[in-house]
């Protein structure tokens, strides 16, 4: 979508009191701008087309290894992120909610990194982190190291809100969810077999590496990471992210990735874009990924496009693979990777949803 220029908006205003910016069934709405940006003309008009996007993991997802079950079972977990978010933006709720929503979707979802179906560390545990991001007044929360905690994304709105700092970890979060009513599980709940798996066969393989035995595992990005991811624009032009993951499979207990990290996983700016990223953490966090392409936009004045590419294809230059899905304050959106696939999703102008999981 292109900005909307003041006169452009006073046409736009007369044609729309005539009634013939009405859309036709099938064709685009009419672009809409945020009444922030034109506070007199546009106070009583519904003001902005809302956008959203979702992401459920990049890497190595090949269509020769997925079965056609499993693809669907993917696809309806995205189409429900999707839903969940959407139907809080079309009602003229908030970005934070519509992110917090989708993303609540794909923790309870064991078939994505995050909440029920995080990976397991080394120690055989489960530790999640996830961060949310209001674009509007640049607060943020993030939580690491839970352990309990049945969805994340939650808990770091709790923080923002409420906790007076940005980052809580480990037992003094749990305590702070505890203390206001957050829901927490037993760390069985976080059981999947599948997940388990991928912990044994990592492990065995880092065994034959370390022992000179020449066995030969083949570790997918499935069984290794994953992290699950939303951006919105709502009604009143503000935008949000968060992320939440289950972190990397036989990670250290005590690892952190890029995702509660502010500028590295997450990062929402009225004034630029928000983004959410997933891949190998360490890599988007020495390239401090989210902040970057925010910034590339601000000093550089590069698009949305142009500034996730270079930022990603700095993660290419440490030696990092993932992506990122991003909106910019003006509906514009991107969704990168330099993976086989990332799985994703968008609604697109006419609110019709998008599921897309390889290149
Ligand atoms: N990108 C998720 C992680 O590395 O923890």
């Amino acid at each position: 979508m292109k900005r909307v220029s003041i006169t452009n908006c006073f046409f736009a205003i007369v044609l729309f009191n005539a009634g013939a910016l009405a859309a036709a069934p099938g064709q685009s709405p009419p672009a809409r701008v945020s009444s922030e940006r034109n506070p007199h003309h546009l106070a009583n008009m519904e003001t902005q087309t809302v956008r959203l996007a979702i992401h459920g993991g990049a890497g190595t997802i090949e269509r020769s290894k997925m079965t056609p079950e499993r693809e669907r079972e993917y696809r309806a977990g995205l189409e429900r992120a999707l839903t969940a978010g959407y139907e809080i933006l079309k009602r003229g709720g908030s970005s934070l909610d519509a992110t917090e929503a989708a993303v609540r979707v794909l923790e309870d979802d064991p078939n994505f990194n995050a909440g029920k179906g995080s990976v397991f560390t080394s120690a055989g545990t489960n530790e999640m982190d996830a961060a949310i991001m209001d674009g509007k007044t640049l607060a943020a929360g993030a939580v690491a190291s839970l352990k309990h905690i049945k969805n994340p994304i939650s808990l770091a709105r709790l923080v923002m809100e409420k906790s007076g700092h940005v980052m809580m970890d480990s037992e003094g979060a749990e305590l702070f969810a505890k203390e206001n009513g957050i829901e927490l599980v037993d760390q069985k709940y976080f059981f999947t077999q599948e997940r388990w798996d991928a912990l044994q066969k990592i492990k065995a393989a880092e065994k034959s590496r370390t022992s000179g035995g020449g066995k030969k595992f083949l570790i997918t990005d499935q069984d290794r990471h994953g992290t699950v991811g939303a951006v919105a624009l709502d009604q009143n032009g503000n935008l949000a992210a968060a992320t939440s993951t289950g972190g990397t499979t036989n990670k250290r207990p005590g690892r952190v990735g890029d995702s509660p990290v502010i500028g590295a996983g997450t990062y929402a700016n009225n004034a630029t874009c928000a983004v959410s990223a997933t891949g190998d953490g360490e890599y988007f966090i020495r390239a401090t990924v989210a902040r970057d392409v925010s910034a590339l936009m601000e000093y550089r004045g590069m698009s949305l496009k142009e500034a996730a590419r270079a930022a990603l294809d700095k993660v290419a230059k440490l030696g990092g693979t993932g992506g990122l899905i991003a909106i910019d304050h003006e509906g514009n959106m991107t969704l990168p990777f330099n993976t086989a696939g990332m799985y994703r999703g968008y609604a697109d102008p006419n609110g019709n949803f998008v599921v897309e999981i390889y290149k």
